[in-house]
């Protein structure tokens, strides 16, 4: 075996994030942004010496990538969601691929409530109200939102992301309901929470919020049927992956009724172009994917990276492993 194993790290990161991977190997990074998000010319002309490959959900690892690098032994990215990432073609060459799971939780669950609270109580629209001098004396019945206490929400996905959001939920006096490919006894034992159908939770709950990592099975879960059968009054909420939601069918029930108001920290393009009509609409706010953006869990999703990298070229277990 090459005694100096090649570590590619597809973007750049602060240094003191990835001590632990360049105190021990020759590392070579990528630029910190690239068209499209993939890997830079540089990287892809390292490919074929690269023994570990660390990425960002931004790039696409496919079975041509995986041809290109032969000597790959490990590829670890620094994102829970491993949906850019052929999973099937990285195990069909015995090569684990590393995930940060746990470290990201709070942060995300902070934003899916962010969305929550500002998508009840109107804040985008009320707030464009006031700067487009539309604010007049005090009214009694302007900008009425969503009294959260009382309400339910319906989390489909009750990972370890969805449990954090609806703790923090029942902290503001929500009511929890839930849909899970299986049943999660703690937290409903926690929560008081309640396991419904798919199809109960849409049509029952105030707010909906989706924490399904996206695959062939979630992908456009929240189409046009599914949005009909939430309530008028009701909310999406989406931290998960943009495309879980079907965008033209959102923006057609935002437009119509269907239902009232949407979050989004993911879209589906990412990025959504400026010229996107969900930027327009009042009640739809848009965040730019920005769940897990604290220093802290940014660090700690780069460290957990790096543990998984170096497990992987010692032959170890990895810490997290999404498909091995
Ligand atoms: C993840 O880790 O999958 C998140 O989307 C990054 O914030």
């Amino acid at each position: 075996m090459n005694n100096h194993p090649l570590v590619l790290i597809s973007h750049e990161l602060p240094a003191a994030w990835i001590a632990a991977l360049t105190d021990r190997y020759q590392v070579l990074m990528g630029p910190r942004t690239s068209a499209g998000g993939g890997l830079s010319a540089e990287l892809l002309h390292a490919l074929p010496t690269a023994h570990a490959l660390l990425t960002l959900l931004t790039v696409k690892v496919d079975a041509a990538l995986l041809d290109l690098a032969p000597q790959l032994k490990i590829i670890s990215q620094m994102a829970v969601g491993v949906d850019n990432i052929d999973l099937a073609a990285c195990t069909q060459r015995g090569i684990p691929v590393g995930h940060t799971p746990g470290v990201l939780t709070d942060a995300t669950a902070d934003i899916a409530l962010t969305l929550l609270l500002a998508a009840a109580r109107r804040t985008k629209e009320a707030a464009a109200d006031a700067r487009a001098g539309r604010w007049g004396l005090w009214e009694p019945t302007q900008w009425l939102g969503m009294e959260l206490r009382g309400s339910r929400l319906g989390i489909i996905g009750m990972g370890a992301i969805g449990a954090a959001t609806a703790r923090r939920a029942q902290a503001f006096g929500m009511e929890i309901v839930y849909h899970s490919r299986t049943a999660k006894p703690q937290i409903e034992k926690e929560l008081g929470a309640t396991h419904l159908s798919f199809e109960q939770v849409l049509a029952t709950s105030d707010i909906v919020s989706l924490h399904t990592p996206l695959s062939a099975e979630t992908h456009h879960l929240i189409n046009a049927a599914a949005l009909a059968k939430m309530q008028p009054h009701a909310i999406l909420i989406n931290t998960a992956r943009g495309a879980v939601v079907d965008s033209h069918a959102l923006q057609h029930a935002l437009e119509n009724g269907i239902i009232a108001a949407a979050g989004l920290d993911v879209t589906d393009p990412e990025p959504l172009p400026a010229n996107h009509p969900l930027y327009q609409l009042p009640n739809c706010l848009i965040l730019p994917h920005l769940g897990s953006a604290t220093e802290t869990t940014r660090r700690r999703m780069a460290e957990l990276a790096c543990i998984n990298l170096l497990r992987g070229l010692d032959g170890l277990p990895l810490q997290h492993c999404a498909n091995l």
